[in-house]
Order: structure tokens, then sequence, then C-alpha cells
């Protein structure tokens, strides 16, 4: 799926150089390594990282749709203004402080830059990643669509609370749970916005965000509450992932898989007004 992903990166950003072709499937390759020596490999010890002081967001700060990037800018870990950030900067911070591998990070931050136009070392705002259709999409699990909610930095507190209350157990979420609710939003958003758009490529990013929850964050709703809907880290967190070289591609994309395969095709047959090109 990643190496899907990489190939699409490759040709819709640079005009498929070789440079670009063997720097992502180097990338790749490293990936592989990392998730084969990990499980090998001490585990971290539970070092409690410093978060800084929480501060929310004031209405000049600028946010994306991400609430784990959002919450590094909330505590001050990256510029809480949300702005004069780097892609360098955001893969740097996101490795230490959630331990996804540097892999993953630099991957991400790379496709994501590449899909702005933009050089790994440009400096954005937050709100830039929230470019609609880029990696953001409608039927999102803790943001109203863009054609109700243009400005994609603010939690929907209705939809998250919604999403928690059709968890099993009403204390976890699961890989069947973050299936079920994207389900539900996908079919809702179908159904309610006629702007309504999904490529194939976002139900794999729907799947990706959704399984960070449970792979990163742990998959307590006790932690999962103050994430989504403040944005903030609760004292004394630390990654759900203790792996030496942070969580690979490789093994993230097994959970990202189980969300993947879970999701109920039906909810394309349930879409109104709305359009998809999926
Ligand atoms: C590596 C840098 C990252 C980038 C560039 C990034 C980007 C994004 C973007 C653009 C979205 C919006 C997707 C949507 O419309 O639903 C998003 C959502 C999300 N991201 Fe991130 N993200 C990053 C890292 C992380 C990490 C480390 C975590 C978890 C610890 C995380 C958790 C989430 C979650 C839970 C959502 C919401 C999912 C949903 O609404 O369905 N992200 N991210």
């Amino acid at each position: 799926m990643w190496i899907l992903l990489a190939l699409r990166n490759i040709g819709g950003s640079t005009g498929g150089t070789f440079a670009s072709i063997f720097s992502t499937l180097g990338l790749f390759t490293w990936d592989t390594i990392l998730t084969l020596i990990n499980p090998i490999l001490p585990r971290k010890r539970q070092i409690a990282l410093t978060w800084n002081e929480y501060v929310p967001p004031t209405p000049t700060d600028s946010r994306s749709p991400c609430p784990a990037l959002n919450a590094l800018c909330n505590h001050g870990i990256l510029p809480h203004d949300g702005k004069d950030i780097s892609f360098k900067q955001i893969a740097d911070v996101v490795h230490t402080h959630y331990n996804f591998s540097s892999t993953f990070c630099k991957f991400v931050c790379q496709y994501i830059a590449s899909a702005l136009k933009k050089d790994y070392n440009d400096k954005i705002e937050l709100s830039a990643i929230g470019t609609h259709n880029c990696i953001e999409h409608d039927g999102s699990l803790v943001r109203a669509d863009v054609f109700f909610q243009p400005d994609q930095g603010v939690p929907a507190p209705e939809i998250i609370r919604d999403f928690f209350s059709t968890t099993k157990d009403g204390k976890n979420v699961t890989p069947a749970d973050c299936a079920r609710a994207i389900t539900n939003r996908l079919t809702h958003s179908g159904r309610n916005n006629p702007h309504f758009s999904l490529r194939g490529i976002h139900s794999f990013f729907a799947a990706s965000n959704a399984a960070t929850l449970i792979v990163i964050m742990g998959g307590k709703i006790e932690v999962l509450e103050p994430f989504l809907l403040e944005e903030r880290i609760p004292e004394g967190w630390t990654s759900a992932n203790k792996t030496r070289l942070g969580l690979t591609m490789g093994r993230f994309n097994l959970t990202v898989l189980r969300i993947l395969l879970g999701i109920d095709p039906s909810w394309k047959s349930a879409r109104g007004n709305g359009k998809s090109s999926a």
C-alpha cells in the first residue's frame, strides 16, 4: 500500500526523476531493514518525555486537521503559533515525541511537501497541511467536512463523541471500532454533503490516521478524549510504541490493513447528493 503511495508521489511530484525514485526506494528498503531488526533490539525504557505546559490555541494561531501536529504546537514542542515550520522539523518531532520511525516521518512529510509543491526544508504554516483532498479528506473522524467547516484546524466535538459512543466497550478503541466509525462517517458525509468526494487513496489515509489512535496513542478513550477534543497530551503519557527504532511503515501497515479491510463498502451505495471519484 505504501509502495503504491510512493509511486504516485514520485510520478506526481517530480516527473519521475531517477534521484527521486532511488531516494524513495531507499527509504522503503531502509524501513524494511528497521522492521526486521526492531523486534530483536532492546525496547525503549519508559522515559516520560517532557511535553511542556498545554496552552490552547488563540484565534490567530495556525492549526491543521491533525490532532497530533496541533498537540505538538499546543505544548510548545513546535512553535505555538503554528507558523514558520519546516517539514523536516515536523518529521523530527513526530519521531521523538510519538515514536514513529524516522522512515515513516520522512516519507509522510516528503509526501505532503511534494503534494503541496514545496521542498522538504521549506517552511509552512500548519493550516497548509489541511489542503482539501491532499491528505485531508471528507468523512473524517475528528472534523466536519470542509463544506460545513472551512477551518479544518477546529475539532468537531459531536463527531468525536459519536465515534467514542460507537466503540464496543466504551473504554477502548479497536481496529473494528475504527472501521465501523469510518463506514458511518463516510455514509453520513456521502448522504449529506453535496460536495462530498473521496478518492481511493483517501480511504487508505482514513485507515492510517485512525490506526495511530491505537498503535501510538494506546487506544484508551480516557487518553483519546483530551487528545482529540482539546489536542492535549495527558500528563505522563508516552507513546504506546516502545520499539527502539520507532513504529515503521512495515509494522504500522498491519493495523492499517485490518482497519481498511473492515470498512464496509456499502457506504458507497448510500451516497445521496454527493459525488465520489473513488
Ligand atoms: C508525520 C506527520 C503527520 C502529518 C503530515 C499528518 C497529517 C494529517 C492530516 C493531513 C490529517 C487530516 C486527515 C483527515 O482529513 O481526516 C491527519 C489526521 C489525523 N492524524 Fe495526522 N499527520 C501526521 C502525524 C500524525 C501522528 C504522529 C499521529 C498520531 C499520533 C496522527 C494522528 C492523526 C489522527 C488521529 C487524525 C484524524 C483521523 C481522522 O479524522 O479520521 N498524525 N493527519
